[in-house]
C-alpha cells in the first residue's frame, strides 16, 4: 500500500505496477491483425433485435504456441461485435458460466438504470444460488437479458464486466466487446465503411511462464484465498500490447482512406499513438469521432492521446504512402516492447471515392449559464482506515451513499479535481470540456465525451444534460483498479 506516484508522469509506464512476461513474446509486427466477428441476432422481431451471449472460460493462442486461459463473450478475447441501429431496441442475453459472478456494462450507452449494469447487480454462474450480498443489488441466477433502447447517435461504444471491486481482473481476463451504433446520419457520410472500418481493441497484457494472464491480485476462485487487492498506484500496466487481442500485428491496408475506430480498453495504461513514418506534410489522424459519436467538424492530429475506456475514431490515407511502406502505430507514451502497437503494410493504391467532410455533424454547445448545480469532485487518494483507497471527495464507494443527485431535464457543471491521472467516466449521459485548468478544452476534447482524462493536479470542467433515464448509476475513475479500489460513486437522477 503506497504513496500515489506523481512523479515521472510523462511515460505512463513509470506510474503503475508493470508486469513483466515469462516467456518468449512474439516478435511484433509478425502475426496477422485480426477483427472481432460481428454477432448475429438469434431473433429479429418487430419490436427489437435479439442476441445472445455465454461468458465462459476458453484456452486460445494469443502468443504463438502458448494456450491461455481467457474469460471471454462466447469464449472470445475480445467479444464478439454487436452493431445496432440507432433506436432500434436491442436485447441481449447473457449466460454466465463463468466460476465467477459477472455484471455486463454497455459503457456510452443511453440505458434505464436496471439494464445498466450497477455493479451490484449480479448475474450468478449457472448452478448457483442467490445469496444476499454486499450492496444488495438485482441478482439473476445463471441469465438475464439486458435490454438497450440505443436511441443515441451513432458511436463506438463498448461492453464489459462491472462487478464491484473485481471489474480489474475480469477485464484483464478479456471481457470486453465492441457494440457499434449506426444511424443515417452516418451514412449519409462518405466516410470509409465496410471492411476499411477498422474496429481497434488496445489493450496490455502480461504473461506468466505458464501462459495464463499475468494478474497481481489474489482471487478466492483460484486461490482458495480471500479476494484481496493492493493499491498499486498507477494501476497494473503489461508489457505486451494486443490489438483486438493480437500482439503487435500486422494489418495489410491498401493506399485508400481507412476509418480507425481505437478504443483504448487497457486497465491503466494511457497512450499517445502516432503514425510512424508520419504522411508526408503531417496531420496523418484525422479525428472524426470521440467517444459519444461525430465531431462537428474534423480535427488534423500528428498524435493522439488516449486513457482507459476512450474512443477515438481517426481516418488515415494510407494513399499518401507508397506502395510498400510500412507505417507503424506507436505510442510515445511508451518504452521499450510498449512503444509499439502495431504495423500497417501500405498496399496498391486503389480508387478512391471516400472523402472527409468539413462538416460532420452539428454539435450544438451547451450554455454554462443554463446550469442549475455546479459540483466540485475531488478524485483522490485518502487514507481509510489506516490503509491508503482512492475516493470521490474524500469517500469510498458504497452502493448507499449519493454524490450527486441530478434532476432530469438540467443541466450540470462538473469541477473535477484530480490528484493524479484519472479517466472520469459518467455512465447515463455524454458531456462537453468546458476547460482544463485556466485554459479552454485541450486538443483532444472536442465533441460530446463520456470519459476525460483529467491529469495531475489539474481541474477540468465538464457540462452535461440529464436528458432520461429516473435511477441509480455510477461515475468513477476508469483505471480500472482505481475502480476496483472504491474511487466510484453514485449518480442517481430524479424526475
Ligand atoms: Cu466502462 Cu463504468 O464503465
Ligand atoms: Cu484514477
Amino acid at each position: 500500500i503506497g504513496v500515489p506516484l506523481v512523479a515521472g508522469i510523462a511515460g505512463s509506464d513509470s506510474t503503475g505496477l508493470l508486469l513483466t512476461s515469462r516467456l518468449p513474446l512474439p516478435t511484433p509486427f509478425t502475426l496477422p491483425a485480426v477483427i472481432p466477428p460481428v454477432l448475429a441476432p438469434t431473433r429479429v422481431d418487430a419490436a427489437a433485435d435479439h442476441y445472445e451471449l455465454t461468458q465462459r472460460a476458453a484456452r486460445v493462442e494469443i502468443i504463438p504456441g502458448v494456450s491461455t486461459e481467457i474469460w471471454g463473450y462466447d469464449g472470445r478475447f475480445p467479444g464478439p461485435t454487436i452493431v445496432s441501429r440507432r433506436g432500434r431496441r436491442t436485447v441481449v442475453r447473457h449466460r454466465n458460466e463463468l466460476p465467477v459472478p459477472a455484471v455486463v456494462h454497455l459503457h456510452g450507452g443511453h440505458t434505464p438504470p436496471e439494464h445498466d449494469g450497477y455493479p451490484t447487480d449480479l448475474i450468478l454462474p449457472v448452478g448457483t444460488s442467490a445469496e444476499p450480498h454486499r450492496g444488495g443489488g438485482v441478482l439473476a441466477e445463471g441469465e438475464r437479458s439486458y435490454d438497450y433502447p440505443l436511441d443515441q447517435r451513432a458511436a463506438t461504444l463498448w461492453y464489459h464486466d462491472h462487478r464491484m471491486d473485481f471489474t480489474a481482473p475480469s477485464v484483464w481476463r478479456g471481457l470486453a466487446g465492441f457494440h457499434l451504433v449506426t444511424d443515417d446520419e452516418e451514412d449519409a457520410l462518405p466516410l470509409p465503411r465496410g471492411e476499411r472500418d477498422l474496429p481497434l481493441m488496445i489493450a496490455d497484457r502480461s504473461f506468466a511462464a505458464d501462459g495464463t494472464l499475468h494478474y497481481p491480485s489474489l482471487d478466492p476462485t483460484l486461490s482458495g484465498r480471500p479476494g484481496v487487492q493492493e493499491p498499486y498506484a498507477g494501476g497494473v500496466l503489461g508489457d505486451v500490447i494486443l490489438v483486438n487481442g493480437v500482439p503487435w500485428p500486422l494489418a495489410e491496408v491498401r493506399g485508400a482512406r481507412y476509418r480507425l475506430r481505437l478504443l483504448n480498453a487497457s486497465n491503466a495504461r494511457r497512450y499517445r499513438l502516432a503514425l510512424d513514418p508520419p504522411p508526408p506534410g503531417g496531420g496523418g489522424l484525422v479525428q472524426i469521432g470521440t467517444d459519444a459519436g461525430l465531431l462537428a467538424a474534423p480535427v488534423r492530429h500528428d498524435a493522439v492521446e488516449l486513457a482507459s475506456a476512450q474512443r477515438c475514431d481517426v481516418i488515415v490515407d494510407f494513399g499518401r504512402y507508397r506502395p510498400g511502406t510500412e507505417v507503424t502505430l506507436i505510442n510515445e507514451f511508451g518504452a521499450g516492447s510498449t512503444a509499439s502497437v502495431l504495423r500497417f503494410r501500405v498496399g496498391e493504391r486503389i480508387a478512391d471515392d471516400t472523402a472527409i467532410p468539413e462538416r460532420l455533424s452539428e454539435i450544438v454547445p451547451l450554455d454554462p449559464a443554463e446550469a442549475v448545480v455546479t459540483r466540485t469532485l475531488r478524485f483522490q487518494s485518502t487514507r481509510l482506515h489506516g490503509m491508503s483507497g482512492w475516493t470521490v471527495n474524500g469517500r469510498p464507494f458504497h452502493p448507499d451513499e449519493v454524490h450527486a443527485e441530478p434532476r432530469l431535464g438540467t443541466v450540470e457543471i462538473w469541477r473535477l479535481i484530480s490528484d493524479f491521472h484519472h479517466p472520469v467516466h459518467l455512465h447515463l449521459s455524454p458531456f462537453q470540456v468546458l476547460s482544463r485548468g485556466t485554459g479552454g478544452p485541450g486538443p483532444y476534447d472536442h465533441g460530446w465525451q463520456d470519459t476525460i482524462d483529467v491529469r495531475p493536479a489539474e481541474e477540468a470542467a465538464i457540462i452535461v444534460r440529464f436528458e432520461r433515464y429516473a435511477g441509480r448509476y455510477v461515475f468513477h475513475c476508469h483505471n480500472l483498479e482505481h475502480e476496483d479500489m472504491m474511487m466510484m460513486a453514485n449518480l442517481v437522477t430524479v424526475e
